[in-house]
């Protein structure tokens, strides 16, 4: 379980990043308030994200709530080329947020980082007694490098939708739980993709529960999966949505089909941690040009 540093358990759905727009500042900040007075209080933050700018309307945000009541989780992101990179992204943070601490330091990808990773391990390790940063999170690890980092991963931010289930097919996240490690995924609901495919299972349950299929997926994530998951979205009424799916139950054989659900073409894929010739590197799966896009 991880908690805000005034006490409070981080919310099972974080406030994802990817496409915030600095040019659309003011109506991206009132999204991530309303986010926050909604009692969402844990945001995934990127330098990579629209070269930079993102963090920009983050800031502005950060200045709107108290710091210990927020959980900010910074990523270690791409031109990450040689050790001393992690540092200096770190110092990027403290001087764009103006913030003091980190809730957790998370590593984007082993792919990203342009040396072996065990030094990143081993520098982690030593920047986060510099930086007392409260944990130390990994994402799109494979199942033999989480092993390496079990001693100390507080969260592990992993790929996961209804067609996705790599990280559950691998036993990622059966290991996450049994080692007290947070799970979140990512792009759950595929970014709407998911529900544009009308697939038969899930339009069948919004119908049966009175519910939006993104509803019916969110739900069956958080409760009956028990894994966080981040989404993004800059529009208030989908946020509205998106929240007041954990207000309901589905029966066991409801959960059921959507955990028995596959899609043979996602399934066929052959998928890589690092950067294996002929195969997708983990992250970049939910956006093959499977269904309808
Ligand atoms: N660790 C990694 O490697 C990794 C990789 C990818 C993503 N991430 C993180 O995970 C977060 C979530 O993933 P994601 O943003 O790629 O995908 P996502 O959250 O599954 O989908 C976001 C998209 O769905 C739309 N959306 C949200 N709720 C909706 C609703 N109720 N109805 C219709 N459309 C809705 C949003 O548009 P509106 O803004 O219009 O609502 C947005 O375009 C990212 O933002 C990022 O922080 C991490």
């Amino acid at each position: 379980m991880l908690y805000t540093k005034s006490g409070n358990a981080v919310s099972k759905i974080g406030i994802g990043t990817w496409t915030i727009k600095k040019e659309n500042i003011d109506k991206e900040v009132e999204a991530l308030k309303y986010y926050f007075s909604k009692g969402v209080n844990y945001i995934d933050v990127v330098l990579a994200y629209d070269n930079g700018t993102t963090l920009d309307v983050i800031a502005k945000f950060l200045k709107s709530v108290k710091r210990e009541d927020i959980f900010i989780n910074a990523f270690i992101t791409h031109g990450c080329q040689q050790i001393s990179d992690i540092e200096k992204q770190i110092n990027t943070y403290i001087e764009k947020l103006e913030v003091s601490y980190f809730d957790c330091i998370t590593l984007h990808s082993p792919a990203i980082i342009g040396f072996d990773f065990k030094e990143y391990v081993k520098e982690i390790k030593r920047l986060q007694k510099k930086y007392k940063f409260l944990n130390i999170g990994y994402s799109n690890l494979s199942p033999e490098m989480f092993e390496q980092v079990k001693d100390h991963i507080a969260y592990f931010e992993g790929l996961y939708n209804l067609e996705n289930k790599i990280n559950e097919d691998t036993d990622v996240i059966k290991a996450c739980q049994k080692n007290n490690t947070a799970f979140y995924a990512f792009q759950p609901l595929r970014r709407n993709r998911t529900a544009k495919q009308n697939y038969k299972e899930v339009v069948s349950l919004a119908n049966k529960y009175s519910k939006t299929q993104n509803q019916i997926l969110i739900n069956w994530m958080v409760k009956h999966k028990n894994i966080g998951i981040l989404i993004k979205s800059s529009n208030k009424d989908h946020i509205k949505e998106n929240l007041e799916s954990l207000n309901f139950e589905m029966s066991k054989a409801d959960y059921k089909s959507l955990d028995k659900f596959r899609n043979a073409e996602f399934d066929k894929l052959k998928v890589s941690y690092l950067n294996e010739e002929g195969a997708i590197r983990i992250e970049t799966v939910p956006n093959q040009p499977i269904g309808i896009l």
